[in-house]
């Protein structure tokens, strides 16, 4: 059990780095074409970025899920905290395929969204880790 835990925590902190850093590169990209004459290049690299770490994301997503099914309905670790845990999974993986509609904005040059509010996306993911270590650690229910 303890080897499935450590691959679970091992891919949700995998997956996590490409849930904060690619809303941060939709941030600079923003920027990048908010500015009067937009650089185009640096704008292509940015495309590039973000397909390549998006498309990273995923198996990472797909890993840490998998291991943490596997705690939860092979050795039927639960309780109330995993319910809400859950819970704040479902919003996760709906951000996560979010990013993927955002990306593809970008990519064909229909981004609408402005950096602020790019920043304020970004914290999502925060404040879902924050919640999610507290319930799995703690069990407060
Ligand atoms: C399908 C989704 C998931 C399921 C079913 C699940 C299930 C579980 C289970 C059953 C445990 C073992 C708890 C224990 O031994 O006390 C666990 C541990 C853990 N999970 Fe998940 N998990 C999922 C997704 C996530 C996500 C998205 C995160 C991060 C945001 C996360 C973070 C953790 C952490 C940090 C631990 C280790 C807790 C400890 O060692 O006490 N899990 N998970």
């Amino acid at each position: 059990m303890l080897w499935v835990k450590s691959l679970h925590i091992i891919f949700v902190t995998s997956w996590f780095a490409g849930l904060f850093y690619l809303p941060r590169l939709f941030v600079n990209h923003a920027m990048v074409l908010s500015n009067h004459s937009p650089d185009f290049a640096v704008s292509e690299r940015l495309k590039l970025m973000e397909r390549k770490l998006y498309r990273f994301m995923l198996p990472l997503a797909v890993l840490a899920l998998g291991f943490g099914l596997w705690l939860w309905l092979g050795y039927g670790i639960s309780g109330g905290w995993m319910h809400a845990k859950l819970t704040l999974v479902a919003i996760l993986i709906a951000y996560h395929w979010y990013c993927g509609k955002l990306l593809t904005n970008f990519s064909q040059n229909k981004n609408e969204r402005s950096h602020i509010w790019y920043r304020w996306f970004n914290e999502l993911p925060v404040i879902i880790l924050t919640a999610v270590v507290i319930l799995v650690v703690v069990k407060p229910f």
